[in-house]
């Protein structure tokens, strides 16, 4: 989703927005732009695709003064992703950049219309930068015209703007979409949607609140919230670690992430497990107290491992489970009681329409955990309780590590509760946190078995469509190997419990239909069998996935002879993510970037 940066201060402004752009690339975009202001003049690049056509553009373009420059990244919502539509928007004598929505952009736009004005993008972004122009006129200064425009807009946004009226600052607005503004002994200023691209430039950043919005020049931060009074910055220390965004050798973000599940479920494990239980430091058991359900909240692949803790909590924690897809919560009036623990699931921390229902449940009085992978995000800093999944930067647009380090949290977080709640044994939790402990063995990935779907990838790059069947709680691990397909190959794939295929997708089972079936020796074996059975004597082209070789198959996937389903679970995650990755490298599509998809989803 669009990314934002700025920068005020006397270093290469072409540069660091650039650089900015580059660290924010995960988000997801289609086209890109610059708009510097330096001696009065404004220089502004715009290209659509990726950031080297930019970088092409601006080859011969360099500042080495003071300047103020805002860029953009952006994720196509209201225009094509034209260079006309790309950020940042002119006016007369100012340019902005916007993340988010604006809802009554066309009201503004028909009445900036009746009085003149000419809009060059079908965007609704461009209404910020000429009603701003036109409140400059009646104003008495800069910002009680750049306030009177942010009063005016409806929506979620986050707003960066420069103006020649004012050329030494920027002017910012947040609400609703991801903001902070950092500094260091410099006197320079960096805005960015996230922190990625201040690490190693700013030491200290301030996070805008929904609400917030004034102006920044070099030595002063004037921030006003929602009530229009002034406040001071709120500081925290920026960690200078920057953790490495390179590829390491991998040809894609997303093989790597694959590859590196096994260390990031060690770091998700490390001091979270004690003999005989689960230590989340960062819970307060106070707050299962007079809760009789657990209430799961997410959208993608976030939602799907939310589906496998709904097996999980009601088998192990005896608790009663239930799961919303967050766009659907959002409207359906659903009925909030205060014995209910809301738990929304993100790996971004940012999804609007996650992020949302987790206000509505805070304003129900609901008590309230968000699992996330990004400290300091939305979701972090608003839920009263936060687990970190400690997956690192997820670079892939397409779910990996994300994903397994979810699913980690909640089969702890099934022992932790079920220790409160007595509902396992000393042993059978002491068992259970061993099986855990073996999880970064499982998930290593094997040159053989990498070799093995590398080779038969090749077998699966046509059809009239995929279907990822299994029971239990492959059933969720079906719907993900499925929207991993669907997401990088863009070939139809469905995720399906086994059992249900004959209540109707039967009917498709021929040569051409491809079922990539679950079958874990551990957890409902033989009635995945039949199931699998039932397609194989219809013609379907079967792909197993099994410890144990089942000759109904045409091709088979062996996993390791596992103790435990879990174990299984996540031998086959990573066999699914694999095999996804290798039919849509054969296909020559773009693993990381696939077309239409944003990494942070900040529009609902
Ligand atoms: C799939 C994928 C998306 C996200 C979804 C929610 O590979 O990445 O389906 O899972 O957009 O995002 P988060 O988890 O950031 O809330």
């Amino acid at each position: 989703m669009c990314g934002i940066v700025g920068y005020l201060g006397k270093k290469n402004t072409k540069e660091i927005l650039l650089n900015g752009l580059k660290e924010l690339e995960y988000r997801g975009y289609d086209s890109a732009g610059i708009a510097v202001l330096e001696n009065g003049n404004f220089s502004n690049f715009k290209a659509v695709g990726k950031l080297v056509n930019l970088e092409e553009k601006t080859k011969n373009y360099s500042t080495d003064g003071f300047s103020a420059g805002i860029g953009h990244t952006r994720w196509a919502t209201h225009g094509k992703p034209t260079e006309l539509n790309a950020h940042p928007h002119v006016g007369q004598s100012s340019y902005v950049v916007h993340n988010g929505i604006i809802e009554n952009y066309a009201k503004l736009k028909k009445e900036l219309i009746n009085d003149g004005i000419k809009f060059l993008s079908q965007t609704d972004t461009e209404v910020i930068v000429h009603q701003f122009e036109k409140n400059l006129n009646s104003a008495s200064n800069t910002f009680e015209a750049f306030s009177k425009t942010i009063s005016e807009l409806d929506g979620a946004y986050a707003i960066l703007l420069v103006t020649k009226s004012q050329p030494d600052t920027i002017f910012f607005a947040k609400h609703g979409s991801p903001m902070l503004v950092g500094t260091n002994n410099e006197s320079e200023q960096y805005f960015a949607s996230s922190d990625t691209p201040l690490i190693g430039h700013c030491n200290e950043v301030n996070y805008f609140e929904d609400g917030d919005y004034g102006y920044v020049s070099s030595n002063n931060i004037t921030i006003f919230d929602k009530d229009k009074n002034k406040k001071e910055p709120i500081f925290s220390k920026l960690s200078q670690n920057k953790l490495s965004a390179q590829k390491d050798g991998f040809r894609f973000f997303m093989e790597k992430e694959i590859y590196e599940q096994s260390d990031v479920i060690s770091d998700t494990l490390m001091g979270r497990l004690d003999d005989d239980e689960i230590i989340f430091n960062e819970l307060d058991k106070k707050i299962f107290d007079d809760i009789n359900e657990i209430k799961l909240c997410a959208c993608g692949t976030s939602y799907h491992s939310a589906m496998s803790a709904s097996y999980l909590f009601e088998r192990y924690s005896k608790i009663r489970t239930s799961l919303e897809i967050a766009s659907e919560f959002r409207y359906r009036n659903p009925i909030m009681s205060k014995d209910t623990l809301f738990v929304v699931i993100s790996q971004s921390g940012e999804t609007a329409d996650t992020l949302e229902t987790l206000k509505m449940a805070k304003q129900a009085g609901l008590k309230t955990l968000v699992i996330c992978n990004v400290d300091n995000s939305s979701m972090v800093r608003l839920a009263d309780y936060c687990i970190l999944t400690r997956a690192g930067i997820e670079k892939g647009v397409a779910s990996t590590k994300a994903f397994a380090t979810q699913v980690t949290i909640f089969w702890m977080l099934s022992l932790y509760i079920a220790k409160l709640k007595n509902s396992l044994s000393v042993d059978e939790i002491s068992k259970q946190i061993s099986l855990l402990r073996e999880i970064p063995t499982h998930v290593k990935v094997t040159d053989d078995m990498h070799e093995r779907i590398k080779r038969l990838s090749k077998r699966y790059l046509h059809g009239h469509g995929f279907f990822f069947i299994g029971r239990d709680i492959f059933y969720p691990l079906a719907l993900e190997g499925a929207l991993k397909l669907k997401e990088i190959s863009y070939l139809h794939a469905e995720g399906y419990p086994s059992g249900e295929m004959k209540h109707g997708p039967i009917a498709l089972a021929d040569p051409e239909l491809f079922t990539i079936a679950l079958l874990p020796q551990n957890l409902l074996y033989e009635k995945s069998k039949n199931n699998v059975e039932e397609l194989s004597a219809r013609d379907s082209t079967i792909c197993a996935i099994s410890s144990k070789e089942f000759d109904k198959a045409d091709d088979f996937i062996q996993i390791s002879e596992c103790k435990d389903y879990m174990l299984e679970f996540f031998e086959m995650m990573i066999v699914v993510q694999l095999l996804s990755l290798e039919i849509s490298a054969r296909l020559g599509n773009d693993v990381d970037m696939p077309r239409n998809l944003a990494k942070s989803v900040t529009v609902e």
